[in-house]
């Protein structure tokens, strides 16, 4: 007999066609974001579940029903995941680590390089009917090349941010819990500093840290007045390492000069006020939405739910402990 899984919404085909080749799949075809109470009528009595970063997967729905094995998150990021509560639960979680760094890192740079030089605000403007001839200072926004980026976590997303920063001859600071071996340093250009140092000297500040509870509010009112009143923040990892209420403030004030976000602290909700600045560019959480790229996480998931449900170990499991 076939294991039984539950799919909560639906991935690409390439995902979804390994999933129903193993396994006895109930997808939410709808895919629509179900709630907590759906999500546990789902579960209960799947071995399976594979789900996207939306989901809140708490111990509630961990429980449901007794039966479940694994857990696997489309997402590098498993912070929706209660995974101290599934291993408790003897759950293997999973995550797609990997396959997303460079789309990633691009998406950071395209932030970066919108917000830098006012693309959407340009963008607006023509599409307006607003532009009757060229101005000299019209829509100038700032250079990028030779600038300094500060890079907060050197992780792998984090280095590929370094990596294109040197072809735009930039000085490149990171600061990280763990400082990078000296050849990845030499090999990037990157100098590791602390975290003031950081925020003080960079004209662009990018985010690249899992959100953990240390993590959370990362960059709140004190680190936005380190930064320079000219400087950016750029953030596609997780929306709870702002404080985005104090960063709305930071804007509206021009205590820094712009921000470019593909995360928010309350998704889908973006704090109050955010939305009427002209001073930030807005993304839906797109960073790894390439589609080359989504293909490559919902495979890799699916291959984690059913190398899982085979009883081999998967290969990208968050939770080794449950092996043990
Ligand atoms: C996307 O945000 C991910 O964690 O994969």
């Amino acid at each position: 007999m076939k294991p039984r899984v539950f799919v909560s919404r639906m991935i690409p085909q390439e995902g979804l066609d390994i999933v129903l080749a193993a396994c006895d799949a109930d997808v939410n075809a709808d895919d629509r974001h179900l709630s907590q109470a759906e999500l546990i009528d789902k579960v209960t009595g799947k071995e399976g579940l594979l789900c996207l970063l939306t989901d809140d997967i708490n111990d509630a729905i961990l429980g449901a029903g007794q039966q479940l094995k694994v857990v696997a998150n489309v997402a590098v990021g498993y912070d929706n995941i209660d995974v101290q509560a599934a291993t408790r639960r003897k759950i293997i979680v999973t995550n797609t680590p990997g396959v997303l760094d460079d789309t990633t890192a691009d998406f950071a740079w395209c932030l970066l390089l919108a917000s830098a030089r006012r693309l959407v605000e340009a963008d607006r403007y023509a599409r307006g009917g607003k532009y009757t001839g060229w101005g000299i200072m019209l829509l100038c926004g700032e250079d990028i090349f030779g600038k300094t980026i500060g890079i907060c976590g050197l992780g792998r997303i984090g280095r590929g941010v370094a990596k294109r920063a040197r072809g735009f001859e930039m000085r490149i600071l990171y600061t990280d819990a763990v400082r990078a071996p000296a050849e990845v340093e030499r090999e990037l250009g990157a100098q590791f500093v602390d975290k003031e140092t950081l925020f003080r000297e960079a004209d662009f500040v990018t985010l690249h840290i899992p959100l953990l509870p240390q993590t959370h509010h990362y960059v709140s009112v004190k680190e936005l007045m380190m930064m320079k009143k000219t400087a950016h923040l750029i953030n596609a990892s997780r929306g709870p390492v702002v404080d985005e209420t104090a960063l709305v403030q930071a804007l509206r004030e021009r205590r820094i000069a712009a921000a470019g976000l593909d995360v928010y602290e309350h998704e889908p909700y973006m704090a109050s006020g955010l939305i009427e600045l002209d001073n930030v560019t807005l993304a839906p959480h797109i960073a790894s939405a390439s589609v080359e790229t989504r293909m490559k996480m919902a495979v890799m998931a699916a291959t984690n739910l059913v190398e899982a449900l085979h009883g081999r170990r998967p290969p990208n499991i968050v939770n080794p402990d449950v092996l043990a």
